[in-house]
């Protein structure tokens, strides 16, 4: 067999004499199906359904594969398959192979509803049964909930009153749910509370799509699979981390969603303190998923914010500028966002771990919405040499070694170091050393929705944040938004810069810089 999806693999997805060697076997979903709520939003149009095609199109869905969308408006099958199709084809990375379409197609079904109506429920759960009979899905359903949090009590009360989320001795029942997960600690454990009430935390999924990421999945193989990064990787060596994740796009189109909410609680809460517990973690017992979970929530446990939160943390929201060669607006002038919102559009914190590997290295995290580039880092800088037996005039243009991963754009790992500089004298200056995706492989990277949503479909628990990791993520960021919700108005930057002029004298009060990627 061959691994271009352009060959037969789809055409043989369900034949059982498939090549042995061919590694993606154990990575195949069994029969079952999935439930979209929420499913005329952005995020199924741009992400899930194109993912669950592309799925399909490797070859990693069964055959029997169903996809029912539940929602208010009154589509019927035929109009939700193109509306399907259309997603596909804008969204989709793999070719559109028609007979792998018509095969997804036949299992395209839609339910019309709201979250709190009883007899659309018992529908779908009609639906479901029919499917389960004429399909295969073998009762095997995972419900994904692509909707405000406000609506999970509803759904999840429906699901367990119409004898959906009851899994029974050999089939599966699984909720994968996105964020926000609550907006502070208080509200995050009485949502785990009301999804653990219906679903036992086991067949619960949380979304966190940057663990998604090949790039972020790379931070376990370089660190655990290598023998040259661990020794260095430690507060003897390592001065300080830098998180970054910056965006250029604005607010455009998503005022309801973002105001109120802000970058800390939208992606530092989550993404970012993943990102941190990847760095930061012991290496795990075994790579399954409950050892990299004990040992991510380990150093949640031991993460807090560093105090004064005045000198430690700053905040933005952008005004207009120029983004390239783009006159942009100012968030008050976007729509649908109230001018007077203290919402915050840049965030950046310092926080500690109490370990004896990180003592006294600050993390620093940062994030915010149009900004110079979009660029996803993590940068461990190192301690300057403790003697440099150089006069100081060789030395001008050295400064400290780095290690930046690049989680995106142009994914990849950097290292910086000092170097001679050609000629008859020593200097020395910084040089970059670089590993890049594109180059080394030619594999192209899964998107990251696809992978969750493969794993979710295989009980592959590994990549998903528990309650426990959440609810610890908003402990350590929650006395950072209350001192911010005291403070009024955040601080303004232009569109195209990189934050608030108080980002930078966070990091100068401390001797220290914000890169510029
Ligand atoms: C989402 C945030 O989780 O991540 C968005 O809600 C943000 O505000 C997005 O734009 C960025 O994702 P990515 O994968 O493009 O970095």
């Amino acid at each position: 067999m061959t691994s271009d999806i352009s060959g037969a693999i789809a055409d043989d997805w369900s034949n059982p004499l498939r090549d042995p060697q061919d590694k993606r076997l154990p990575r195949i979903a069994g029969p079952g199906g999935m439930v979209i709520f929420g499913v005329t939003g952005d995020l199924a149009r741009k992400k899930l359904l194109p993912a669950i095609y592309d799925l399909a199109n490797r070859g990693l869905l069964p055959a029997s594969f169903a996809l029912v969308g539940y929602g208010r408006r009154e589509w019927t099958k035929e109009y939700f398959e193109n509306y399907v199709r259309e997603a596909v084809e804008s969204g989709a990375r793999t070719p559109i192979r028609e007979n792998v379409w018509q095969r997804l197609a036949e299992g395209i079904h839609f339910v019309q509803g709201t979250f709190n109506d009883d007899e659309a429920f018992d529908r779908l759960a009609d639906k479901l049964a029919e499917l389960d009979a004429s399909r295969g899905t073998a009762g095997n359903w995972a419900y994904y909930l692509s909707i405000p949090p406000d609506n999970f009590p509803d759904v999840c009360h429906q699901l367990d009153r119409a004898g959906l989320a009851q899994a029974g001795p050999d089939n599966w029942r699984r909720v994968v749910i996105e964020k926000p997960f609550g907006h502070d600690l208080e509200s995050a454990q009485e949502l785990n509370q009301i999804v653990n009430s219906v679903f036992p935390e086991k067949s619960v999924f949380r979304i966190d799509h940057y663990l998604g990421k090949e790039t972020v999945q790379n931070i376990l193989a370089m660190r655990f699979a290598n023998q040259l990064f661990d020794p260095l990787w430690n507060s003897h060596y390592v001065d300080h981390v830098q998180i970054t994740m910056a965006e250029d796009i604005g607010l455009g189109g998503r005022a309801g969603y973002y105001d109120g909410i802000g970058a800390a609680r939208d992606v530092i809460q989550n993404h970012l303190l993943q990102l941190l517990a990847l760095v930061a973690m012991e290496e795990p017992v075994a790579f399954t998923p409950e050892e990299l979970q004990t040992e991510k929530i380990k150093v949640l446990r031991a993460t807090e914010p560093v105090r004064p939160l005045s000198k430690t943390t700053a905040r933005g929201q952008y005004s207009a500028g120029w983004q390239g060669s783009h006159y942009v607006k100012g968030l008050r002038e976007e729509d649908g966002f109230d001018p007077e919102s203290i919402t915050e559009t840049y965030a950046a914190c310092t926080l500690q771990i109490n370990s004896r590997r990180w003592a006294g290295v600050p993390f620093y995290l940062r994030s915010g919405k149009r900004l110079g580039r979009r660029v996803t880092e993590i940068a461990l800088v190192f301690k300057s040499a403790p003697h440099l037996p150089f006069a100081d005039t060789m030395t001008t243009a050295l400064g400290q070694n780095a290690m930046v991963i690049r989680v995106q754009p142009d994914e990849g790992v950097l290292m910086r170091f000092g170097s001679k500089v050609p000629g008859s004298t020593m200097e020395v200056r910084d040089v970059n050393m670089d590993f890049s995706y594109s180059e080394s492989f030619t594999e192209q990277s899964p998107e990251a929705y696809e992978r969750l949503i493969l794993d979710a479909l295989l009980d592959e628990a590994s990549l998903f944040p528990t309650n426990e990791e959440v609810e610890l993520s908003w402990k350590i960021l929650d006395p950072v938004i209350e001192y911010w919700g005291k403070r009024g108005r955040p601080d303004e930057y232009p569109a195209g810069t990189w934050g608030p002029e108080s980002a930078d004298r966070m990091l100068e009060r401390e001797g220290r810089t914000w890169r510029r990627p």
